[in-house]
């Protein structure tokens, strides 16, 4: 089962930052069905990790754009990743001291994600229009 399915409307038309979306959703559909069976910590510790990897290399690639394009709402855009980052790294440290971890945690990664793509990648979809970005 999936719980993060990307969609044509969250094109921000870019093609490498699409597929970042689309790598990001599987890594979050990978956690959440290695939870559903009930996998092992370090099975699901690596699964989060691997999230954990992407996000990172992910929020460089925006943040190079803003920096190389001279977006204006790139610092308050960078906050917020900021915040993803550090809910990430709360979710795989709770993980190592607890057995389980609710699913409600991941579904909340997914909407933070879903509704960051939507409101605030889209936002600078026009912007990156201006400049030729792979
Ligand atoms: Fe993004
Ligand atoms: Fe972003």
């Amino acid at each position: 089962m999936k719980i993060a399915v990307w969609k044509p409307e969250l094109s921000v038309s870019v093609k490498s930052i699409d597929e970042d979306h689309q790598k990001l959703f599987d890594l979050i559909n990978q956690l959440f069905e290695a939870m559903a069976k009930g996998k092992g910590k370090e099975i699901i510790g690596s699964a989060i990790e691997e999230l954990e990897k992407y996000t990172i290399f992910h929020f460089n690639r925006e943040e190079t754009y803003f920096r190389v394009t001279n977006y204006a709402m790139g610092a308050e855009h960078s906050r917020e990743h900021q915040i993803f980052k550090q809910k990430v790294a709360e979710f795989k440290n709770n993980l190592s001291s607890n057995s389980s971890i609710a699913p409600d945690v991941l579904t909340f990664l997914r909407d933070w994600l879903l509704n960051h793509i939507a409101k605030s990648d889209k936002a600078y979809e026009e912007h990156f229009k201006k400049f030729t970005l792979a």
